[in-house]
């Protein structure tokens, strides 16, 4: 820029040049003067940026009528009552990713035309509750994405909210704060709030008075959060917010006969659901990545006791069938049995004999072996150690009994 400046006074006309050189001189020692170190300044857009030049606290030495001021990536760890002193022109502040972990009591109170407050990606462990009081409450717009340490955190928030009296507060944004609950009423403090994200929470619910006060939402983000489902209370509370446009995909939604009455109300809401095509049902397997909008109660299972009396009708019938089918087997063969009974009682008595022939070699068997006399001839030393165990054996018994 201030070669630019040079370059056009050498090409100015003589008689002009001691003037402008002038002018010229004036603002390069201004600029100059006026631009705090390690800072950008561009005079033409009243801008003043101090991106990533490691500061630990906010530059003294900020042009007076700076309209926008960015200061991120530094280690600010703490902002001030008198942080930000006679920037009256100041409409847009950026001091994300300082790691600022307090904001003390009207830290941005000179900043009176202040609109744009953007405080995302940093540590916020206190809030005084005077924070974020201006006199007469220009903001319009206050980012605090990634930024609450903790539930703590959030209720010092709700706190500065209320005491902020942000009455013209359009726009908030409290995306990826892992918040899990949100207090009732606790946008009540901002009743002209126009846009709210919420995207990347944890949310799970939505209650009786979660928006109360905010009448005039057009836009309420709740992607990406935990909702499995939304209640009746929940439903009521979106039905009230009338014209708002809802986000409420990502989420893991659960689609079973619970899920019913957010289905129908998917489904015929006059509410806007601006990604109503792309809500999808995590759960159960079988309906994984299934539009929820348009599930019948069929397809939620609802019927699932009496599709079970079905199945068990069907199983006793079966059952039934069954036992038909076994009783004729048993009479056919009954039947045959009976037809041929003159050979069956044959054939009984043939192997009657025929066992009997068989058992009574055995028995003239058994009598050769059982003679000790004709044992001892016909297995030599081999009965001897069969007798002997044979009389230790009854000898055990005899013993157990004394
Ligand atoms: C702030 O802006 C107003 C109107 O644009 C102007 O009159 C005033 O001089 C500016 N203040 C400073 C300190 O530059
Ligand atoms: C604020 O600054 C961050 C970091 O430089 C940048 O990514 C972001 O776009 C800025 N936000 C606004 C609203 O200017
Ligand atoms: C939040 O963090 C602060 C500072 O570490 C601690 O004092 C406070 O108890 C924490 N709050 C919760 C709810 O964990
Ligand atoms: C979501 O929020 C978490 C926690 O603040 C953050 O670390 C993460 O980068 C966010 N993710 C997206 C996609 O913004
Ligand atoms: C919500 O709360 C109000 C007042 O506390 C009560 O009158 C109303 O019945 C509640 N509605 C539901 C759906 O619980
Ligand atoms: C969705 O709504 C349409 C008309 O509003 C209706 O015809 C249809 O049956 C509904 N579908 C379900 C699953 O409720």
């Amino acid at each position: 820029m201030l070669r630019t400046v040079s370059a056009s006074v050498w090409m100015m006309p003589p008689p002009a040049v001691s003037l402008t050189l002038v002018c010229a001189m004036l603002c390069v020692s201004a600029c100059v003067a006026l631009c705090p170190p390690r800072c950008e300044c561009s005079e033409a857009q009243r801008t003043v940026r101090c991106a990533s030049a490691a500061l630990l606290r906010v530059p003294a030495a900020i042009p007076s009528d700076t309209s926008s001021l960015i200061i991120t990536g530094n280690a600010i760890h703490r902002l001030d009552h008198s942080a930000f002193s006679e920037l009256q022109n100041v409409t847009h502040l950026n001091l994300s990713d300082n790691g600022i972990m307090e904001i003390g009591s009207h830290a941005f109170s000179s900043l009176l035309t202040l609109r744009s407050l953007i405080l995302n990606n940093n540590q916020l462990v206190l809030i005084h509750p005077e924070a974020f009081s201006v006199p007469s409450s220009p903001l319009q717009e206050l980012s605090l994405r990634s930024s609450l340490y903790n539930y703590t955190s959030l209720t010092d928030l709700i706190t500065a909210l209320r005491w902020g009296e942000l009455t013209n507060l359009l726009r908030l944004d409290l995306s990826g704060n892992r918040l899990v609950l949100l207090p009732p009423g606790m946008f009540a403090p901002l009743p002209n709030l126009q846009h709210l994200h919420l995207r990347n929470n944890s949310l799970v619910a939505i209650y009786n008075s979660t928006f109360s006060g905010v009448e005039q939402l057009v836009e309420l983000d709740l992607t990406a959060n935990a909702f499995r489902t939304i209640s009746d209370e929940g439903l009521h509370e979106l039905e009230r917010l009338g014209r708002v446009r809802l986000l409420l995909g990502q989420n893991p939604y659960v689609c079973t006969c619970e899920a019913q009455e957010f289905a129908n109300w998917l489904n015929g809401s006059k509410v806007r659901v601006g990604d109503v095509q792309r809500l999808y049902c995590e759960f159960p397997a079988a309906l994984r990545e299934v539009p929820l909008r348009g599930l019948g109660a069929q397809a939620l299972g609802c019927y699932g006791t009496a599709r079970e009396d079905i199945a068990d009708l069907s199983l006793q019938t079966s059952y039934v069938f069954l036992g038909l089918v076994l009783g004729f087997v048993g009479m056919v063969f009954l039947l045959v049995v009976y037809l041929n009974r003159k050979g069956i009682k044959k054939w009984i008595t043939d192997i009657h004999e025929a066992c009997r022939d068989v058992l009574e070699g055995y028995h003239y068997r058994y009598e050769i072996d059982s003679d000790p006399r004709l044992g001892r001839v016909s297995h030599g030393q081999q009965g001897r150690p069969r007798m002997d165990q044979r009389s230790r054996i009854t000898q055990i018994p005899s013993d157990v009994t004394l």
